[in-house]
C-alpha cells in the first residue's frame, strides 16, 4: 500500500503530465487513472490523497464528480487538489470540495484541448510548449512540497453559479459535438483510440474505429491518434494536435501508475 495516492483524469496528458511531477516530489505514490470502472476507490490506508483533473465545460469531465463520491478516504487523510485550464477554471474545485472537504487546492493554466472550438496555443496566461512543461513542473514542485507538509489552503475553492450552469448544460452540447467524429484513410487501424477510451466508446470494426454514444469528449482519441485520422467536423484538420510530451498512450490508458 502507497502512502499517496494520487487520483487523476486527463484527456491529452496534462493532468497525468502534473499528476506525476507532483508524484515524483512527493515519493511512494500510486496514481489512480480514473477512468470509467472504478479501478481503486478504497483509499483508506492512504496518508495523502490528492486529485488532478481538468476543467471541461466549467465543470469536471464526464463521470468524475460520481468517481470521487464512490472513494473512502481516512477521516484523518491530508486531501489536496490541482486543476487545470486553458482560459478559466470553473467550478469543478469546488464541487471536488464539497465532495471530499479539501486541506489544499491549486489551479495552473495549459494548452486548450478542445481543438474543435480553439487552437490550442489559445491559452490564458499565453504560453509555448517549452513554457507549459516549465509551468507544469513549477507548480508541481509547489503543490507536492506543500503537500508533502500538509500545508493548508487559507480560503476555499471559489463556487460560481455561472459555470454551474455552463457545467450543466456541456453534456447535452456535447452530445451534438460527438456525432461529429470521422476517420480519414490514413488509419493504420493500431487500435490506440480503443486502448485510450475512457468510456468505451470505440470498437474496431473491419479494422477502422466506430464511436458510439458513450464520449465524454476527453479527445484522448483525436489529439494521441499516430496518424492524426481522426476529426471531429472539418475544422480539426487544420488544427495541430498537442498530446502532451511527457504522457505516453500507454501511461494514459493504464489503470494505475506507482512512482516510488
Ligand atoms: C471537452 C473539453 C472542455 C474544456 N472546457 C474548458 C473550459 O470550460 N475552460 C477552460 O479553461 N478550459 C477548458 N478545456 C481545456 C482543458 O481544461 C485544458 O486544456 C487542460 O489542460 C486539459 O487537461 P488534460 O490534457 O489532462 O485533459 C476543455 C477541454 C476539453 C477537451
Ligand atoms: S488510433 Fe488512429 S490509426 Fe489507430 S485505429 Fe485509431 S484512428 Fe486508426
Ligand atoms: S470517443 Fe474519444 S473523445 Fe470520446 S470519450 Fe472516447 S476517447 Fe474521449
Amino acid at each position: 500500500m502507497s502512502e499517496n495516492i494520487i487520483y487523476c483524469f486527463s484527456g491529452s496528458g496534462h493532468c497525468l503530465s502534473m499528476a506525476k511531477s507532483i508524484a515524483r516530489v512527493l515519493g511512494d505514490t500510486d496514481i489512480v487513472m480514473m477512468r470509467s470502472r472504478p479501478e481503486k476507490t478504497d483509499a483508506t490506508e492512504a496518508k495523502r490523497v490528492g486529485f488532478v483533473f481538468p476543467c471541461y465545460g466549467g465543470g469536471l469531465p464526464g463521470f468524475v464528480e460520481d468517481y470521487v463520491r464512490d472513494i473512502k478516504i481516512a477521516p484523518d487523510a491530508y486531501k489536496f487538489a490541482v486543476e487545470q485550464y486553458a482560459g478559466y477554471i470553473g467550478c469543478g474545485l469546488h464541487k471536488i470540495d464539497s465532495i471530499v472537504g479539501l486541506d489544499y487546492w491549486d489551479t495552473v493554466s495549459n494548452h486548450s484541448t478542445c481543438i474543435w472550438l480553439m487552437p490550442h496555443v489559445l491559452t490564458f496566461p499565453p504560453t509555448t510548449a517549452k513554457g507549459a512543461r516549465s509551468r507544469i513542473e513549477a507548480k508541481a514542485m509547489e503543490v507536492g512540497g506543500a503537500a508533502h507538509i500538509m500545508k493548508r489552503s487559507e480560503k476555499k475553492p471559489p463556487k460560481n453559479t455561472l459555470f454551474e450552469l455552463e457545467s450543466k448544460g456541456f453534456a447535452s452540447a456535447h452530445e451534438k459535438n460527438a456525432l461529429r467524429f470521422s476517420v480519414n484513410d490514413s488509419c493504420v487501424g493500431c487500435g490506440t483510440c480503443v486502448k485510450l477510451c475512457p468510456r468505451q466508446n470505440i470498437v474496431l470494426t473491419d479494422g477502422k474505429p466506430v464511436f458510439g454514444t458513450e464520449c465524454i469528449g476527453c479527445l484522448s482519441c483525436l489529439q494521441y491518434c499516430p496518424k492524426e485520422a481522426i476529426n471531429m467536423g472539418k475544422v480539426t484538420e487544420k488544427r495541430k494536435r498537442f498530446p502532451n510530451p511527457d504522457v505516453t498512450p500507454a501511461e494514459l490508458a493504464a489503470k494505475i501508475i506507482h512512482i516510488d
